[in-house]
């Protein structure tokens, strides 16, 4: 068979195989699932086009749909997020197509993702929703063979749950971001690391005693605060929601708007899915040298155009860093073009936590194909019985007990007699 695909470099495919391996020794539960996947066949015949961070983790998820039966397709979620060695690895060892280079343009992007909708696919699997909402404008003759989809983000859930509200969507998704084995873990622990590790490998600063400036007090932003705390830096939350901003308060954070925040932080991170989040005028009020960057899931929330017509000059002192020089002599860093630093820079989350968003994928692929003749469409949380089953098979790998109800106990749960 000739597969079909567009990725930088054929032979990196070597070195991308052994770091998937690395990774799936990390991913239990999503190898659980490969084996019964493997054995069942649920997803025999499907065709899924993807549009993913092409990293080991969803490499493993890419092997794992192939092994219950589907026609796979991946296209890159963001221009600068993919690991070329994966892409390869993914063409040369599984033949499944890919289209994906680290570091392509825009229309370089898009064209990938129309590539991926060229198999017709009976689903989608989305992280962001740009598959979905190409689809839905650009290639409506695709529609009728479309039965459901997936969605991994908060972004891309925002988007389609807009989507739904205008009538526009045409097929139900299941929002796997909803799941809370996904965003309780994914979202903070994951991001918070993961950021973290892409801001030093983009500069190599110490953040002990730093002042940190976290935008945002969603699930990534709880993790990114925790974590930074954790390495030394002095914390500061930035909210718009009055409840999250409570929150980081008496998480022991300093809170206070960004237009008071862009005059102390070193580092600032913005993770809130909106745009210009720092925008001009906090630009004119930042220290020199400030680091900026964005953990969110589009490169919107930094109002880069306006730093550009700002700066009278720019510099590359490091690879993942734009240095813009104002005419007051002072310079901003930005990192990654905005983009989600923790996969521009790093390798995005590790795959002990993509292990339990991805078994969340997988297991929601196949509750569509058993059901998604019966849905609206509209978007759903993913059933609370398998978001519990895959906690329980995390624990079970991490080989970890807990206790269970007994009969007294569950009865008295279910009491309302018995008080004081
Ligand atoms: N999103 C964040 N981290 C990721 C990873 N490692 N793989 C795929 N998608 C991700």
């Amino acid at each position: 068979m000739t597969v079909e695909f567009d990725v930088k470099d054929p032979s990196l495919a070597e070195g991308g195989r052994r770091r998937i391996q690395w990774a799936e020794q990390e991913m239990p539960v999503l190898r659980h699932i490969q084996a019964r996947f493997e054995k069942e066949q649920p997803l025999k015949g499907t065709k899924v086009s993807a549009c993913l961070h092409v990293t080991t983790e969803t490499a493993n998820l890419m092997r794992t749909l192939q092994s219950g039966g589907a026609d796979v397709v991946l296209a890159a979620s963001n221009p600068l997020s993919t690991q070329d060695d994966v892409a390869a690895s993914l063409v040369t060892h599984d033949e499944i197509p890919v289209y994906a280079i680290k570091g392509e343009d825009n229309e370089t992007y898009y064209k990938h993702i129309h590539a991926a909708l060229d198999i017709e696919p009976n689903f989608t699997m989305d992280d962001g929703a740009d598959l979905v909402s190409t689809l839905h404008k650009d290639r409506r003759e695709l529609l009728d063979n479309v039965r459901g989809g997936t969605e991994e983000t908060t972004t891309g859930v925002i988007r389609l749950r807009a989507m739904a509200a205008n009538n526009a969507l045409a097929y139900p998704i299941v929002a796997v971001n909803d799941a809370m084995t996904k965003h309780f873990f994914d979202n903070r622990y994951g991001t918070g690391q993961s950021t973290i590790d892409g801001i030093v490998r983009a500069t190599n600063i110490l953040l002990a005693g730093k002042t940190f400036v976290v935008a945002g007090y969603g699930w990534c932003g709880r993790g990114l605060a925790m974590r930074a705390r954790g390495m030394g830096a002095n914390v500061i939350v930035t909210e718009i929601e009055p409840l999250a901003a409570l929150e980081a308060v008496m998480d022991g954070f300093r809170v206070m708007p960004m237009a008071e925040a862009a005059s102390i932080g070193d580092i600032f991170c913005t993770l809130t899915g909106d745009i210009n989040v720092i925008d001009e005028h906090h630009f004119a009020l930042m220290k020199d040298g400030a680091i900026v960057s964005n953990s969110g899931h589009f490169n919107v929330e930094i109002n880069i155009p306006s730093l550009e017509s700002m700066a009278v000059e720019k510099r590359k002192p490091r690879e993942f860093i734009e240095q813009y020089i104002l005419n007051d002599g002072r310079s901003i860093n930005v990192l990654g073009e905005g983009r989600l630093i923790n996969l521009a820079a790093a390798e995005g989350h590790p795959a002990s936590v993509m292990d339990m968003s991805f078994a969340n994928q997988a297991l929601s692929l196949e509750y569509l194909l058993k059901h998604a003749e019966e849905l609206e469409n509209k978007v759903y949380t993913i059933p609370e019985d398998i978001d519990r089953e895959i906690a329980r098979m995390k624990l079970e790998e991490m080989d970890i007990q807990i206790d269970t109800l007994t009969e007294e106990q569950e009865a008295y749960l279910a009491s309302w007699e018995e008080g004081t």
